[in-house]
């Protein structure tokens, strides 16, 4: 029997095939261009090997193409006659989240690695921002990500991945020094890897090194391919550095060339957070905004996100419906009753409606119960600094300036100084 990098074995008598395989999965574990490729080798070399054509599967989803997705998962479904538990199961979890059941996906996830912990194509559907339990909506779902990664970690020894997703939960839950002392191992190990970069940048960001979070993802991006699946939320990194500098002329070159609809790579998820999230920290750091960018990002909304559901997505593309002035699809999310956090996501849309209309005091009242826990929205907190500092202006704006700097040295305090919003200092 061959086993993967992992150590898992696989159905597959083709070590060309598990080679290929292997450097498939590192690609999806490290966020680099390539899994694709690398898959299809593998399928090439054993068209009969069933995991092949799950990370197949795996490589569709992340570039935005879920037929094709479906149409490899269902080539693994039909290979499961010659497979082990551990595989078959593997199959069936890629099967639940295709089908569009997070719910089941994440109970059968957290219910598998508990007795093949180093299944890692399995594990990774749960870790990070964007996974099962970042995006479920529940409260304490951070704390509930550092211990799924925490009792992972022990199974994976040195390993570069785990550990880069071990130190991402760290920081989510304000551990920002333990956070980088682990990325700065795991970098050492595979200085490629993607989510590594991303979270020591978010690390750096919590702790305001402003100055130094902005030379080191300058120049690791210089070796990041453009098509890569975080190259736009990485240049959104860079911007938002670049904003906090008064650097406008970056942000921008960054926005144009790595960020904006038309522009980015990234699955539409991160074109429409990343952009809308921008464009009004811009504005609330002094900028003009353009209402043609405002305009097109709405219309990328509507046509990516027509019907809300994602919570996270919808109370950023409810941001753009209100900035361009399209008040009958603001009114739609606003009223949404679908999502893993639909109750809060009106309240953030009606702020948003009111924000557009220069009513700060309505603004306020609405955006005010939804700060006790927002990160049941979903997003890192960097993401959603969006609604931080939206709060603090609002509250600057209905002339509560001493309470806006007791918000933010009490909530933010990286922030306390000199948050990114014109005035504000
Ligand atoms: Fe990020």
């Amino acid at each position: 029997m061959q086993r993967d990098r992992y150590g898992n074995g696989v159905a597959t008598s083709s070590q060309a095939a598990v080679a290929a395989y292997d450097a498939g999965v590192d690609h999806v574990l490290a966020a680099t261009a390539g899994a694709r490729g690398a898959f299809a080798k593998a399928v090439t070399s054993d068209p009969g090997f069933a995991l092949a054509h799950v990370g197949a599967a795996r490589a569709a989803m992340y570039a935005g193409d879920m037929g094709a997705a479906k149409a490899a998962l269902a080539r693994a479904e039909a290979l499961t006659g010659g497979v082990s538990a551990r595989e078959r199961a593997h199959i069936g979890e890629f099967g639940l989240l295709l089908a569009g059941k997070p719910m089941d996906a994440r109970r059968a996830v957290e219910a598998h690695v508990l007795e093949y912990p180093r299944d890692a194509m399995v594990a990774q559907v749960c870790t990070n921002i964007f996974g099962l339990i970042g995006f479920s909506g529940e409260p304490g779902r951070e704390a509930a990500l550092l211990a799924y990664t925490g009792a992972l970690l022990p199974h994976y020894g040195d390993d570069w991945w785990m550990g880069s997703m071990h130190a991402l939960s760290l920081c989510e839950v304000g551990q920002t020094g333990a956070a980088l002392e682990m990325m700065e191992v795991s970098l050492a190990r595979y200085g490629a890897n993607a989510n590594a970069s991303h979270f020591k940048a978010h690390a750096l960001y919590e702790e305001g090194r402003t100055a130094e979070g902005r030379a080191y993802l300058d120049g690791w991006m210089a070796g990041y391919a453009p098509e890569a699946l975080l190259h736009g939320h990485l240049s959104w990194h860079q911007a938002l550095w670049a904003l906090q500098d008064g650097d406008w002329e970056r942000m921008w070159g960054h926005y144009r060339g790595g960020i904006a609809p038309g522009v980015s790579h990234s699955l539409p998820i991160n074109v429409l957070t990343d952009g809308a999230a921008l464009l009004w920290r811009a504005e609330m750091a002094g900028a003009s905004v353009a209402p043609q960018d405002w305009r097109a990002l709405s219309a990328y909304a509507t046509q990516h996100f027509p019907n809300p559901s994602q919570s996270f997505a919808d109370i950023h593309a409810a941001l753009a419906h209100a900035m361009a002035g399209d008040g009958q699809a603001l009114a739609r999310i606003a009223q949404t009753s679908r999502g893993f956090a639909a109750e809060l996501v009106g309240p953030v849309a009606q702020a948003w409606g009111a924000v557009a209309r220069g009513q700060w005091s309505a603004a306020l009242e609405a955006l005010t119960p939804v700060m006790a826990d927002h990160a049941r929205l979903g997003g890192s907190r960097a993401q959603r600094d969006l609604l931080e500092l939206t709060w603090l202006l609002c509250l600057m704006r209905t002339g509560a300036r001493d309470e806006a700097r007791r918000a933010a040295a009490t909530r933010r305090p990286v922030f306390a100084g000199a948050a990114p919003i014109a005035g504000f200092a």
